[in-house]
């Protein structure tokens, strides 16, 4: 334990006791550099963010290298706005959240040092926080009454799973993608198509002019619901596979119909396997989570299922569902109120499952 630790058990108290107390937070894990202002655990007042998806395009992806020195010329003036824009000085923040896993170790490294600093500084209590979990928290931002338990369906670029949350602190895995990540097949199937980077968005709006009945793309393992696993790597290979078929033919290919029948695929799999599982272990809530439950598609057929189902829906307001601090935040918020904080050894890790 350092003398930082000890240091800050007065003020970590304070923290824990204050309702208005004001808590500042830090996401770098990916190409997002983010900070946010919160009050309590759910008031957001104020998010700044700076992408750096203009700078990846170029390449086709994220470059990690390149991310990590952009974030490290962008944190400073990022919380700079967030502080800003909440009218607010760094006097007036009571704690610090950092995402620290998982993501690209090179990124973290740089909110990571960044929070470390700030907390060693100004004697903050300080919190690590794992982005999917924070991804999770995105929900209670927008759904002021939303409380655990519930079933999520979280859907990002690096992450699938079906995660039953029992507590803010306490997670159950019940399924998972046996292979890419709904987000990563969307950016691999843009890519096929033509699309630039990020491909989830573009793979949606070509999707609008397609028919998803044109081509079958489902599979027996995505339809089976006794098992809530999934698999969008086959489905992917097969999306590629018309593309070359039709190229070596000279036939003109409907990219329209191809994206719609992805994303249908995609979106059924989703919906069936989370609505079942939400289901099958007693759940009256599902909620959506990741930077996926940007999908109108999904959205809209997620909320009819639960509707069918007498389930509530949740899915996070857009400005949550891609990588922001606000959501780091607020899953920080709860942290603390467990009695967890981190040392000044906070340490990153690129990869990891809802746990550091
Ligand atoms: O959560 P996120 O911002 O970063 C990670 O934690 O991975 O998710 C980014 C992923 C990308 O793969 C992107 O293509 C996908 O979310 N995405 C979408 C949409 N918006 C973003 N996928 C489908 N439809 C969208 N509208
Ligand atoms: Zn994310």
């Amino acid at each position: 334990m350092s003398s930082y630790f000890t240091q800050t058990e007065a003020a970590f108290a304070a923290f824990n006791q204050d309702p208005n107390a004001l808590l500042l937070g830090i996401e770098s894990s990916c190409d997002e550099t983010a900070a946010a202002v919160l009050r309590g655990g759910r008031e957001v007042l104020s998010m700044a963010v700076h992408t750096q998806i203009p700078i990846h395009r170029l390449y086709g992806g994220v470059v990690p290298e390149i991310a990590s020195r952009s974030h490290t010329e962008r944190i400073t003036a990022v919380v700079d706005e967030a502080l800003q824009k909440a009218g607010v000085t760094v006097d007036d923040i009571g704690a610090v959240a950092v995402t620290c896993a998982p993501g690209l170790i090179g990124a973290l490294l740089v909110g990571v040092s960044f929070a470390k600093g700030l907390a060693y500084a100004k004697k903050l209590p300080l919190i690590g926080v794992n982005h999917i979990e924070g991804h999770i928290a995105a929900n209670y931002l927008t759904y002021p009454d939303l409380e655990p338990p519930f079933m999520c369906l979280v859907a990002s670029g690096g992450h699938s799973h079906i995660v039953l949350v029992h507590d803010y602190d306490e997670f159950e895995l019940i399924g998972r993608t046996r292979d890419d990540a709904a987000g990563e097949a969307f950016d691999k199937v843009a890519r096929a198509l033509g699309l630039p980077y990020p491909g989830g968005p573009e793979v949606e709006k070509l999707a609008r002019e397609g028919d998803p009945r044109a081509y079958p793309l489902h599979t027996p393992f995505n339809s089976d619901l006794s098992v809530f696993d999934f698999s969008f790597s086959g489905i992917k290979t097969a999306v590629v596979n018309l593309m070359h078929n039709a190229a070596q033919k000279g036939e003109e290919i409907n990219r329209a119909d191809i994206a719609a029948s992805f994303q249908h695929s995609v979106v059924e799999t989703l919906t069936m396997k989370s609505v079942r599982a939400a289901l099958d272990r007693g759940m009256d809530t599902l909620a959506l989570a990741g930077g996926v439950s940007a999908n109108m598609a999904l959205r809209t057929r997620l909320e009819k299922e639960c509707r069918k189902a007498g389930i509530r829906f949740c899915r996070p307001d857009m400005r949550y569902c891609t990588d922001n601090a606000a959501m780091i935040a607020c899953q920080g918020y709860y942290r603390m109120q467990k009695g967890e904080r981190s040392d000044l050894d906070l340490n990153p890790s690129a990869g990891s499952f809802l746990s550091k």
